[in-house]
């Protein structure tokens, strides 16, 4: 039998995920079972529970896009052995015990990666490195957004090390500054709007993942040379757009992947481990599964310092 956290409307998360037990179906012939070990809560496992992405995805579903498990059934066809640690990934939902995930997209993890790296290896380091790869850094001043995020936090550090003269992080909560500030990343808080237009009025890069209000000032403020990735709407509004306002540009991880081979995903992760050793991350706060309520509690608390995980072994 298996546990899962489902949706089967859209909703608040606290609302509308129910832990559910069902029988697994055994794995098809190019299917591995994988047991899970633990998934993390990002905004990118929630936002689409309140149907957000409606148009792409549709319950009923397992919640949850990435987390670390062992393979606990295969078939000789694969390259993979029992008790290997992998990342069951682009198949069925992660906040569940057991699932079946093809072996195409299956991704071996080296035995030198640590569990708490492994398990939040995927959304949101591969969403920065391809972000840095589309839209170089080297010498250009850049704003990041949401800047106490996972997300923000990876890109800042990459692109210091990938060159970028000056990383300016926008945070909301004031608890992120001297966390910030150790990365090398210059903190500001996002209510001091005169020194963030005048930052931005020098900037050629800002990576945005709030949208609304502060995405439209900082559109608004940019040279129109210069350009704003949006990456997520954590403010819940769309980012506006006014003519004559610098080039705003959408990423999607999903579309990224759209086109990509099995053979180009698995080098992607090969590239992103040992960048992954050397980044700082931020520390786990695990909770079992039962209590996931608790674990989504803490995910809603501004400022926190730490990712809330559910312990699935
Ligand atoms: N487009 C893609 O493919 C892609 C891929 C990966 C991630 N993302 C996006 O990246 C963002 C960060 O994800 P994550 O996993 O790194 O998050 P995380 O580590 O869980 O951190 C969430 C952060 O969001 C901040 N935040 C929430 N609402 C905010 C608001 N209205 N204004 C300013 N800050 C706000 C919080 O700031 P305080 O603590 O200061 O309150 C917190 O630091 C999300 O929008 C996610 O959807 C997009």
């Amino acid at each position: 039998m298996n546990r899962a956290l489902w949706y089967r409307r859209f909703g608040q998360p606290e609302a509308v995920l129910s832990l559910e037990t069902a029988p697994l179906a055994t794995p098809a012939a190019a299917q591995v079972q994988v047991q899970m070990i633990a998934a993390p809560i990002n905004p990118s496992d929630v936002i689409p529970i309140t149907g957000a992405y409606a148009h792409r995805v549709q319950p009923p579903r397992v919640a949850g896009y990435e987390g670390l498990g062992r393979v606990v059934a295969t078939s000789d066809a694969l390259p993979f052995s029992l008790g290997q640690h992998v990342l069951p990934l682009r198949g069925d939902g992660t906040w569940q015990q057991r699932l079946n995930c093809s072996g195409q997209w299956l991704v071996a993890v080296p035995e030198d990666i640590a569990d708490d790296i492994a398990l939040r290896g995927y959304i949101n380091p591969l969403a920065a490195r391809l972000m840095l790869r589309r839209w170089p850094v080297r010498d250009q001043q850049i704003i990041l957004t949401a800047a106490g995020s996972d997300c923000a936090r990876l890109l800042g550090q990459w692109a210091l090390a990938g060159g970028a003269r000056r990383v300016i992080g926008l945070h909301r909560a004031p608890q992120h500054a001297p966390r910030l500030r150790r990365l090398g990343i210059q903190p500001l808080a996002m209510h001091r709007e005169s020194e963030i237009l005048r930052l931005a009025a020098q900037s050629s890069l800002v990576f945005d993942a709030v949208g609304g209000r502060l995405g439209g000032a900082l559109l608004a403020a940019l040279r129109p040379c210069a350009t704003l990735i949006s990456y997520g709407l954590l403010s819940g509004q769309p980012l506006p757009v006014t003519p004559g306002d610098a080039m705003a540009q959408r990423f999607h991880l999903r579309d990224a992947l759209a086109g990509m081979s099995a053979a180009d995903w698995q080098a992607e992760f090969a590239a992103l481990w040992p960048l992954l050793r050397r980044t700082q991350l931020s520390p786990l706060a695990p909770f079992p599964l039962s209590r996931w309520r608790e674990a989504l509690m803490l995910f809603y608390q501004s400022g926190r310092a730490v990712k809330p995980l559910l312990w699935l072994a």
